[in-house]
């Protein structure tokens, strides 16, 4: 696996759980925002997880991408009722990045939220690995630049 890691905001700790679930099973490092590796542009893979707030990104994560050119990126969020896609929309358009893959929405509703607690991701955990199954067909895949010179 190329050098990968998960850097996520969260306030309240669903985006916390779900990004140490796909730093796991990818194999990548985790990292809070505020803690992310100055050298964070050079690595192959960075996946870039916030909570949705007011149907878009936080400032956290705004406020992360500004300025930064990444290689293979991809985002996730979560959410409680409404805004995961216009999120991700919102994300694709700040990302600057050579291979921007596909993010995933992940709702926990306030029902979840509140029969759940925050060690059980179980209702979620299939389409996180399928996400990260995806996230790992990407990187092999070689790029339109790539196959354009053979
Ligand atoms: C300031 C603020 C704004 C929010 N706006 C939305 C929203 O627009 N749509 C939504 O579904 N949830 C919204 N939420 C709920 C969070 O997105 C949701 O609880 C998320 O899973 C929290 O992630 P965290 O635990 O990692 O902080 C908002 C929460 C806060 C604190």
């Amino acid at each position: 696996m190329p050098k990968a890691a998960v850097v996520f905001h969260s306030q309240t700790g669903w985006t916390r759980k779900v990004g140490r679930l796909i730093a796991r099973v990818l194999d990548a490092e985790a990292h809070e925002i505020e803690s992310a590796p100055p050298d964070i542009e050079t690595y192959d893979l960075v996946v870039i997880g916030t909570p949705v707030h007011r149907c878009g990104p936080s400032r956290k994560v705004r406020n992360f991408l500004k300025g930064k050119t990444f290689q293979s990126l991809s985002f996730f969020c979560t959410y409680s009722l409404f805004g995961g896609i216009s999120c991700l929309l919102t994300l694709n358009r700040l990302a600057q990045c050579r291979h921007l893959i596909h993010g995933l929405d992940v709702r926990f509703s306030p029902v979840e939220k509140w029969k759940k607690s925050q060690d059980d991701l179980s209702h979620k955990r299939e389409r996180i690995l399928e996400y990260v199954n995806f996230i790992e067909r990407e990187i092999r895949r070689p790029s339109q630049e790539e196959n354009g010179n053979r």
